[in-house]
């Protein structure tokens, strides 16, 4: 059912010291802070050759991302993201198996425009699961 890896989050605490990180230390080629208020985020995205890296920080109040920060004073990986073909076909096989789905259930418009659902960490090795449809 899952595809590729689309991404994987890391939440930082100092943005431009991560993005200095990834680009001077580790070689990557990172992009522009982006701003994305809907998700309470600012987002570096870091290219590598065969998925992402987004490194995450907490934008305006009630970020998930500060909370995730106050248990995590080093900052730490925030989320996988597989992508599948069907998000509501994906949905509703997991939800038959017994996993938990985050939010109401329903996809929401991700931080890429596209329909996206949260998975419960304790069901999944206590990684946090964003699908994504592409
Ligand atoms: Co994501």
């Amino acid at each position: 059912m899952i595809g590729r890896l689309n991404h994987v989050a890391i939440a930082v605490k100092d943005l431009a010291s991560a993005s200095r990180l990834y680009r001077d230390t580790l070689g990557a080629k990172v992009s522009a802070p982006l701003d994305q208020p809907d998700h309470g985020v600012t987002v570096v995205f870091v290219e590598l050759p065969n998925t992402k890296i987004e490194l995450l920080h907490p934008l305006g109040e009630g970020s998930p991302i500060a909370k995730f920060l106050e248990r995590n004073a080093d900052g730490g990986m925030h989320h996988v993201c597989y992508e599948v073909e069907d998000i509501l076909a994906a949905r509703d096989k997991l939800k038959a198996d017994g996993a938990r789905v985050l939010g109401d259930g329903n996809p929401k418009i991700g931080a890429h425009g596209k329909p996206v659902l949260f998975l419960h960490p304790k069901d999944f090795s206590g990684t946090l699961i964003e699908l994504e449809q592409v």
